[in-house]
């Protein structure tokens, strides 16, 4: 009885402190990760379970839009790279991929409103499926640049497919066929979305603490 009872309290204490133990490790990790890599984020605008779980929905929509078909995903680089590589694995269907570099807005949050190639695709796209993956759509102006370039590339379908869209801001009138999640007008960073190159690598999308662009 004695013995039994010394089981079960030292049972107790044991489950007890490994829960103390783990927590304490968790809230380290927690605190050192929001250190060191969200200290200039204001708040998570949305969360990494939320971002796969509409990317699943969006490949899944793909999927049976094209079905029976072949497609090809153009990236434009260098924000939709975590996006693309995450929404292709979603898709079923036969695929090849290509990316572009336009160039975009450099090391401020407001657009030039001049959009060029800087590096284009080197698939033959005449009479494919198409999808252009963007990281986000903000006035418009690039992809309505780059629905200009392919309108003569005779592509079978021309889709766009944008993780984010920040209706709000729009100096010229673009729809995407695709939208992962409609954004504020605030300038946000994380999964492949940076400010002044930096920030892509966060696993969430949240909103950068206006100071820092305003410094
Ligand atoms: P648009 O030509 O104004 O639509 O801008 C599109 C490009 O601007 C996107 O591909 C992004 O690279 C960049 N951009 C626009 N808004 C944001 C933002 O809130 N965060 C990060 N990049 C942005
Ligand atoms: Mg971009």
């Amino acid at each position: 009885m004695v013995t039994n009872f010394n089981m079960v309290r030292d049972h107790f204490y044991c489950k007890k402190s490994i829960k103390v133990i783990c927590l304490i490790q968790i809230s380290k990790e927690v605190l050192f990760y929001m250190k060191k890599i969200y200290e200039n984020i204001e708040r998570i605008l949305i969360s990494k379970s939320e971002l796969s779980e509409r990317i699943k929905e969006l490949g899944t929509q793909i999927t049976k839009d094209f079905e029976g078909e072949e497609i090809i995903v153009i990236g434009v680089l260098k924000g939709s790279v975590l996006f693309l590589t995450d929404l292709i694995r979603k898709i079923d269907l036969p695929m090849d991929i290509d990316f572009m570099v336009v160039s975009s807005y450099s090391n401020s949050t407001e657009t030039s409103g001049n959009v060029k190639i800087i590096k284009d695709i080197n698939i033959d796209v005449a009479n494919k499926n198409v999808i252009i993956v963007e990281d986000i759509i903000d006035t418009g102006l690039t992809m309505h640049n780059l629905k200009e370039i392919f309108g003569v590339r005779d592509c079978k379908n021309f889709k766009i497919c944008t993780l984010l869209d920040k209706k709000e801001r729009r100096k010229i009138d673009i729809d995407a066929d695709y939208v992962g999640f409609d954004v504020p007008n605030e300038f946000v960073v994380g999964y492949g979305l940076d400010y002044d190159g930096k920030y892509r690598n966060l696993e969430d999308i949240g909103v950068l603490k206006p100071e820092i662009y305003n410094k």
